[in-house]
């Protein structure tokens, strides 16, 4: 006896007014495909079945393997995005669970739910109801006297009673598989030329069969995307609900209204995020670290102990005690082991900096491995990119000096102990316990007299 989950993803979402399909926009850091294929796996016996048409492409590559896919190529409306489940389904299910991929804040307890009432049911369909005064568009419910489901109509057909009913179809239901696929394809196309799922209702009904209904326990869980509005309303509620969760668990948010955390990210515990500051993606923060104010952190890894302020991380990893800004920049591929150091408007980027480096002032440091204690001046480049269009390689060693404004034109070495005199433009290696000083830098042996240089030849 298996249930299997669709979510209907193929919609255009005109009413975004966007040339992204609706279901691609995000909620807290996640789109809302994600949040449907995400509440999918976790309920129903087999992974969820996503219905795409309008930017499909787009939406295949979100969705990647986390969940199967058919093609709705025109989209004539839920009941006809439906119809291209059946083809998958068809035999392998006894029982179809349907919900829209704009729906963020459905709950998977509302989702086993209507499962539980459908089981219990004899009829074909049992759907998720709402009573509320804020319409949103959605189709309204019509009763019997005993209060038994009739149908449902449409916002757009709805007569001006219809229209004041404020018993609404959320859009989630459960239908019995051998009794869906057959009256699909019985839909008659509507007015506003859209095969309509909600029309199997009234079907079920003037077959003498009872369609049962649940009311959903929490109202925010209705928020349904259709406009940038709703968008932001859905942001407010999963903002709260997540700062909240993290405040719960020990973690100091300031200023929960104005922080911003996706779902995906975990957190330590007497870590204290401040205000504007935005954590993303599979970002992972230790224990006791200060973040924010004012920072943006993308699918990076911070260990116990970190401070970033005002800073802007992606895809980084921090070690122990790493400290950052104020306006650091950390790009993909920066690892800053134990107690690094960087500060004021230094930029990394693919480069590994050893434990203690100091990195303090205007710097840019790329495609660089700097040896631990090493430090470097303010105004450090490494340049990286060549005439020949390529990046190279600075690599530094250990306990080094960089005096400020030293340029390195890579590729290059620089030796263990070495230093570089302020203002040096270093085109070639230069050794261990040497000093490199002008423009293009001499190598000065450590020990030498300064008339003893040796030439650069
Ligand atoms: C639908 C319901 C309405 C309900 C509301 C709840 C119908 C006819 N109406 O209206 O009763 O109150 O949801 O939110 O079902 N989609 C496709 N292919 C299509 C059309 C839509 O996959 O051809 C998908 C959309 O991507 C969306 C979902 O189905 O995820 C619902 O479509 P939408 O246009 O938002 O329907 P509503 O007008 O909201
Ligand atoms: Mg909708």
């Amino acid at each position: 006896m298996s249930t299997a989950p669709v979510i209907l993803a193929a919609g255009k979402g005109v009413r975004m007014c966007s040339s992204l399909p609706k279901v691609l926009h995000t909620v807290a850091g996640k789109t809302l495909v994600e949040y449907a294929v995400d509440l999918g796996r976790t309920v129903g016996d087999e992974s969820p079945l996503v219905v795409i048409g309008h930017g499909a492409e787009a939406v295949r590559k979100v969705v990647g393997d986390t969940a199967r896919v058919v093609m709705q190529a025109d989209q004539k409306g839920t009941g006809h995005a439906l119809m291209q489940a059946e083809a998958v389904l068809h035999g392998n299910a006894d029982r179809v669970l349907v919900w829209a991929a704009d729906m963020p804040l459905l709950s998977a307890k509302t989702l086993e739910a209507v499962v539980a009432r459908q089981l219990e049911n004899d009829g074909p369909i049992s759907l998720v109801t709402a009573v509320s005064d804020q319409k949103r568009g959605f189709g309204r419910l019509l009763r019997a006297d005993d209060g038994t489901l009739q149908a449902v109509v449409e916002q757009v057909d709805a007569n001006e009673h219809q229209l004041s009913i404020s018993d609404l179809n959320v859009g989630v239901y459960c239908f019995d598989a051998d009794w869906l696929w057959p009256e699909l394809s019985k839909l008659q196309v509507s007015a506003s030329g859209e095969y309509y799922l909600t029309d199997l209702v009234a079907a079920a009904v003037a077959q003498g069969r009872s369609v049962r209904d649940i009311v959903v326990d929490d109202p925010v869980e209705i928020i349904g995307i259709n406009t940038r509005v709703h968008l932001a309303e859905a942001e407010a509620v999963l903002r709260e609900r997540i700062n909240y969760g993290w405040m719960n668990k020990g973690v100091t948010v300031l200023d929960p209204d104005n922080t911003y955390i996706a779902s995906s990210v975990r957190i330590g515990s007497d870590t204290i995020v401040l205000p504007n500051t935005y954590l993303y993606g599979e970002t992972r923060v230790g224990s006791s670290c200060t973040i924010g104010p004012n920072s943006v952190v993308r699918d990076s890894v911070i260990a116990d102990g970190c401070r970033v302020e005002c800073s802007v991380l992606e895809k980084a990893t921090l070690e122990e005690g790493v400290d950052v800004g104020p306006f650091g920049h950390l790009r993909e591929g920066s690892y800053l082991a134990r107690g690094v150091h960087v500060g004021n408007f230094g930029e990394v980027k693919n480069s590994y900096l050893g434990p203690q480096v100091k990195m303090g002032h205007f710097s840019y440091v790329g495609d660089a491995r700097v040896g631990a204690r090493t430090n470097i001046g303010a105004g450090t480049i490494t340049c990286n990119y060549g005439a020949d269009k390529n990046k190279h390689r600075t690599v530094i060693g250990e306990d080094v000096f960089i005096g400020s404004d030293t340029m390195m034109v890579a590729p290059i070495c620089i030796g263990a102990r070495s230093r570089t005199g302020a203002g040096s433009v270093v085109t070639k290696d230069v050794p261990a316990d040497s000093t490199a000083v002008g423009v293009p830098a001499r190598i000065i042996k450590r020990g030498s007299a300064e008339g003893n240089q040796d030439d650069d030849d």
